[in-house]
């Protein structure tokens, strides 16, 4: 299972904010925003990731996480020269992905909960015992118009509609922007035709593999929340969440350092070493406490 951000835009509903820095790049409290979904799909394990941005913005991210490998990761980049549709993401990552599985999620969602909701999708997207090839998510919200919209049947929760921003919404269920497909969707993204406002979309994607009947959707429970910073209210209002709940527990959400050494992916040495080039800070402060627990537990359980 390989791993897209799809990072790019023009970011206007943020101007000016985003004449000097993109979007994605733009803090949610403590963080720069892509740390979310960086250590997102890093918490469902994958290892391999490409983030697609624009071409002024791609060097940004670039020099901000590097090729990963502090992280015990690989990260690579592609320009996306015109946002010409979240679908677009596929045709620009065709050789990245090779035909793999992959889950892509946009660089403006924010998700914080129990992750298993999403770990089980991707276990069943490997296997594809239930026969579906694409899957997404439906999480109910006040404000459907905003987003793609999913209707389905209430009992066997097969996907009844899929619409995209819907004047009026069939359901108040939106689609995040998490999606997973399987190696088809290179091919099948070169096949789809440009919306009337001139974008590869997504939605139309998702409806390709539904009319294919392959298409599933799983609905997430109220245990996760679900931001998206698009907009000056929203992007102050995932801050202020992301502040509330790291006061309140003490925890980071999305410290990719953490997220990389809890998963396996780096050992007590890397971390260490990574925290010697780390300026003092904070975030350093609360890394260092991170890998000194770490030491206790072990010492704990000899
Ligand atoms: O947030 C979830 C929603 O994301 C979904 O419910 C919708 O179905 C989906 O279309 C999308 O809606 P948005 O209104 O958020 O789409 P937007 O055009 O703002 O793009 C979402 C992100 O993807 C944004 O951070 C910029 C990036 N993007 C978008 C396009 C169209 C690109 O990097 N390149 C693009 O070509």
């Amino acid at each position: 299972m390989k791993g897209i951000i799809l990072a790019g835009g023009s970011g206007t509903r943020l101007y000016p904010l985003t004449t000097v820095m993109s979007k994605q790049l733009q803090p949610v409290y403590d963080k720069p925003m892509i740390y979310y979904p960086l250590s997102f799909l890093m918490g469902m394990g994958i290892r391999e990731i490409m983030i697609i941005s624009t071409p002024v913005d791609t060097p940004r991210i670039e020099s901000l996480l590097g090729d990963g490998a502090n992280l015990g990761i690989s990260l690579s980049y592609v320009k996306q020269d015109n946002p010409e549709g979240i679908a677009q993401a596929y045709l620009l990552a065709e050789e990245f992905l090779d035909g793999d599985d992959s889950m892509m999620v946009l660089g403006d969602n924010i998700f914080h909960g129990n992750f298993e909701y999403f770990r089980k999708a991707v276990r069943k997207q490997m296997d594809k015992k239930d026969g579906a090839t694409a899957r997404v998510f439906a999480y109910p919200v006040n404000d459907p118009e905003r987003f793609g919209v999913v209707e389905f049947d209430e009992e066997t929760y097969k996907v009844k509609s899929l619409e995209e921003k819907p004047a009026h919404p069939k359901s108040n269920y939106a689609v995040p922007g998490v999606y997973l497909y399987d190696g088809t969707v290179s091919e099948r993204v070169r096949n789809q035709k440009p919306s009337a406002r001139g974008e590869l979309e997504i939605t139309d994607l998702n409806q390709a593999y539904l009319d294919e009947g392959k298409l599933s959707c799983e609905v997430i429970g109220r245990g996760m929340a679900w931001l998206d910073a698009g907009t000056p209210e929203s992007l102050f209002e995932a801050s202020s969440f992301v502040e509330i709940i790291e006061k309140r527990q003490g925890f980071k959400i999305a410290c990719i350092e953490e997220v990389a050494f809890k998963s396996g992916f780096i050992d007590e040495v890397q971390l260490s070493r990574v925290l010697e080039k780390m300026p003092k800070s904070p975030y350093k402060a609360y890394l260092e406490r991170v890998a000194a627990n770490n030491i206790r537990e072990v010492k704990k359980a000899a």
